[in-house]
């Protein structure tokens, strides 16, 4: 990035490095979505840098799908600004590689059954397209993911005295506490679906636009759902405004410490690494809804089958069901996961992995960047 004088870039240039045609850009201007309001010192006409930032939004909106007519609207919205234009479009894409890595789940499960001859019904096949991530690995999730007794522990005393709790990104119920009034809020309705009976009451919405009045809880409590939505702190605004006490547990998306501490992603997975450049980090997640943060270790017989849970018990990671009951491993898709798996395998039975390990034997509870938030 250069300061001082303003560039000017002619559209034969934008063309090539937006790797998009002169006569793409010659419709925007003719169109008067993007016009090159600049002129070069021989006089032709140039896009000046906030052309350049107008033409990217465009470029990326259009790349997600959006018609021209609707782009206009979107990028002349006067309450927008670059910032938040850049915001909504991150989490576009990102619902969009998350639909991506859903889709590419549904296909597997198809291939799978088509190995073994089984043909899948219309309506299966055509899910594959709406496939939202929980649709299509919700179904796996109550195999292994349960509330684990001594964390339960830590977010209930953190509710303090709270009577009325909001529970967001409830998915299946887990750590709802059973001596409270609690309203659940979850968009997947195959999550919704796998609720046991007499579960709280479930309704269907986003952390980033709670339909409740201001302050209409107690508390407001999200477990292990944060890294999942596509504005954590628009969901985490949101949660302050509905509730008096926000408790959160997360991991912490931006330390590469617990990244290199667990052997997984140090050893097997690395990809882990991509699918958290640009989150939030856990102090600006505090930050957001001026919480306290409390390291919250992991026992080393962990109830709940979240991804960091086996870390004592390797061979649990070669159990597809357990698996498939974390999001991770579809979204570092097929070829990582089969490749991580193998290494894993091959390392257990050659002594490998128990040598590189073996401090990790003695430990009863492992530090692996989990945080509860509370405020
Ligand atoms: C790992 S599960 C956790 C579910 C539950 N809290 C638990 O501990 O078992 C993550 C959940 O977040 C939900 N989710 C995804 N995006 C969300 C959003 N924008 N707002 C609220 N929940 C969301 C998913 O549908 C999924 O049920």
């Amino acid at each position: 990035m250069v300061g001082g004088v303003e560039e000017h870039l002619t559209v034969g240039r934008v063309a090539e490095l937006a790797g998009v045609s002169v006569r793409t850009l010659h419709h925007y201007d003719e169109i008067g979505l993007v016009r090159p309001s600049a002129r070069t010192a021989a006089g032709y006409r140039a896009y000046a840098a906030g052309d350049v930032e107008r033409l990217r939004e465009v470029l990326a909106y259009r790349r997600l799908g959006f018609g021209l007519r609707e782009i206009a609207d979107l990028v002349d919205d006067p309450a927008t600004d670059a910032v938040a234009h850049l915001h909504r479009l991150r989490g576009l894409l990102l619902q969009q590689r998350d639909r991506a890595a859903a889709m590419v789940t549904a296909i597997d499960t198809e291939l799978t059954a088509r190995e073994k001859g089984i043909r899948m019904t219309s309506e299966d096949q055509l899910k594959v397209f709406g496939a939202q991530l929980y649709e299509v690995i919700g179904s796996a999730y109550p195999a292994t993911r349960r509330t684990e007794p001594r964390i339960a522990a830590r977010v209930w005393e953190a509710l303090g005295d709270a009577r009325t709790v909001l529970n967001v990104g409830a998915g299946t119920g887990s750590y709802e506490p059973p001596d409270r009034d609690v309203t659940a809020v979850e968009p997947s309705a195959v999550m919704r679906a796998l609720r046991p009976a007499g579960a709280a009451p479930c309704v269907a919405a986003r952390a980033e636009s709670l339909p409740f009045e201001d302050q209409s809880f107690d508390a407001a409590m999200a477990f292990s759902t944060v890294h999942h939505w596509h504005d954590p702190i628009a969901g985490l605004r949101e949660m302050r405004r509905v509730a008096r006490h926000v408790v959160v547990f997360t991991h912490d998306a931006s330390d590469t410490g617990w990244r290199h501490r667990f052997w997984l992603t140090r050893d097997y997975l690395p990809e882990v690494a991509g699918l958290v450049v640009g989150r939030p980090s856990v102090d600006r997640l505090a930050r957001t809804i001026g919480a306290r943060m409390e390291p919250v270790l992991i026992p080393w017989d962990c109830a709940d089958g979240f991804f960091e849970a086996y870390w004592r018990r390797p061979e649990g990671y070669l159990e597809e069901h357990v698996r498939r009951a974390v999001s991770v491993w579809a979204r570092v898709g097929p070829e990582a996961e089969q490749r991580a798996v193998d290494g894993l395998r091959d390392d257990l039975s050659s002594g490998r992995w128990a040598e590189r390990n073996r401090d990790l034997v003695d430990l009863d509870a492992a530090e692996l960047g989990l945080r509860l938030l509370v405020a």
